[in-house]
């Protein structure tokens, strides 16, 4: 926990309130509001935690003006260009960049753990062939705690670790399931041989009859959009993760509740929503309706894959995605792909559009991610679960901080109570409308 170093003065109704203050290794100071209600009897207000620190953590920081993302301090940009995913895993988990020998040790044991309970397989005859694979990912995640019993209590360190690395080793496993199963052929067992990315695309695109040689050129731009993916920071999905942590639920509990999370088109679904709008713009002359709308206050409609919370300047991300696309799609001969000219020609009308540049609103990380998954061969239904298997190695990292972390509570928000105050009951014979 930072030390406070001054303190801020709270003056209202005639009461002054000292709030101690805390500044951080990087980024804003915080006012510690911890015993506000119990001296002040108030409580603050900020329902989007749009200027509420919820925790302090030492995994990723996110500088918005700038367009600035670190991973325990090391710039995404060097992770994307040096780095590969499970390297980017062992970092947020531990907090270093492994040694050669920490590194095959800890993909080993990843490797030793992609394969699923054999009796797993039985959950997905229960859905529907054309269940979204984000509903089959949230189930099954969430009945992993009925599987694997010896790494539930989070109280033992032993457990808890073969939680996160079973978590990080099986999600792509029961990903790639929920899609075979979506597309009707057979699972495909995970191989010890490959890499995660690698490991990946086999398990979706292979299938029984033939050998399924795996793109290494598609595996590495994979395992990039994998690295970008991985954390970021107290978005909505971790901070679920975090909440669900916090009353002591088990870890394929918490996770499952972020998979769920992550979905909504304002998060993680934003990724197949904008692909889904980039189709529907359908070519370069219908973009200026479309900017048109996502003005529109009375239109719902929003440009997906544009704005952020955080980042008031360039999602660092998108800019590594924007030059993996062109690459991508020229290793797929997919040249002057429809789709990427509209994302382009989109980005380059609304980022000269005095409503953007005033909200500062720029393409994220989910603008370019569906032209590049669905040049690899994904259904846009798969792009959200990839970003949920990335992810989980940021979920289980900040779990596993909030865990072990001693000041830790349960988390338990308040309110501004807008309801009716107290009254009596009405006989229904006395009700009158
Ligand atoms: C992710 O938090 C994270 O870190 C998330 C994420 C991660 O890695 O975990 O980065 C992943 O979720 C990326 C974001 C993906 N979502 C989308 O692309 C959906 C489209 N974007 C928006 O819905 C929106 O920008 C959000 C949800 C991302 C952010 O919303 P905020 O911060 O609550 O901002 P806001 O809705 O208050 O918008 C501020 C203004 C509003 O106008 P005013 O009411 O002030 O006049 O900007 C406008 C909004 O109408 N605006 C947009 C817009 N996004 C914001 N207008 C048009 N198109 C948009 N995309």
């Amino acid at each position: 926990m930072a030390e406070s170093t001054k303190s801020a003065t709270l003056t209202f109704d005639g009461k002054s309130i000292d709030l101690p203050m805390m500044s951080p290794t990087a980024g804003p100071d915080v006012i510690d509001i911890r015993k506000l209600y119990a001296q002040g009897n108030v409580f603050t207000y900020d329902p989007g935690f749009t200027s509420t620190a919820a925790t302090d953590s030492a995994i990723t920081f996110i500088d918005g003006d700038k367009g600035e993302l670190l991973y325990r301090g090391y710039p995404i940009e060097q992770l994307a260009d040096k780095s590969h995913f499970l390297e980017v895993c062992y970092l947020l988990l531990y907090g270093e960049l492994p040694t050669a020998v920490e590194m095959v040790d800890f993909e080993a044991r990843v490797t030793k753990h992609t394969m699923v309970h054999e009796q797993m397989h039985y959950f997905f005859r229960g859905f529907r062939r054309d269940s979204h694979p984000m509903a089959t990912l949230v189930g099954v995640v969430g009945a992993m705690s009925a599987f694997y019993h010896d790494s539930l209590d989070i109280s033992d360190q032993w457990q808890r670790e073969v939680a996160a690395i079973r978590m990080i080793a099986k999600l792509p496993t029961i990903a790639a399931m929920a899609y075979k199963y979506s597309v009707g052929q057979p699972f495909v067992y995970p191989r010890n041989g490959l890499d995660y990315a690698s490991n990946f695309l086999h398990m979706c695109f292979a299938v029984p009859c033939e050998d399924y040689q795996v793109s290494p050129t598609l595996a590495k731009a994979l395992d990039r959009i994998m690295m970008l993916h991985a954390d970021h920071e107290q978005n909505a999905s971790t901070s679920t993760v975090r909440l669900a942590g916090s009353s002591g639920a088990n870890p394929f509990a918490c996770i499952a509740a972020g998979i769920a999370c992550l979905w909504g088109p304002a998060h993680g679904g934003a990724n197949q929503a904008c692909l889904e709008m980039l189709r529907e713009i359908g070519s370069l002359d219908r973009i200026p309706e479309f900017i048109a709308r996502a003005k529109d206050k009375n239109d719902p409609f929003r440009l997906m894959g544009f704005g952020h919370r955080v980042y008031r300047n360039f999602d660092p991300r998108a800019k590594v995605m924007k030059e993996s696309a062109d690459e991508v799609l020229d290793l797929m001969g997919i040249h002057n792909n429809p789709l990427l000219q509209i994302a382009k020609e989109l980005e380059k009308i609304a980022l000269e559009d005095p409503y953007f540049i005033e909200k500062k609103l720029y393409p994220n990380v989910d603008f370019y991610s569906g032209i590049i998954l669905e040049a690899m061969g994904f259904p846009t239904s798969m792009f959200t679960p990839i970003f949920a298997l990335s992810r989980t190695v940021g979920w289980i990292s900040q779990w596993k901080e909030m865990i072990t972390d001693p000041n830790q509570k349960i988390g338990r928000p308040r309110q501004l109570y807008i309801g009716k105050t107290t009254r009596n009951y009405v006989d229904v014979a006395d009700r009158v409308k």
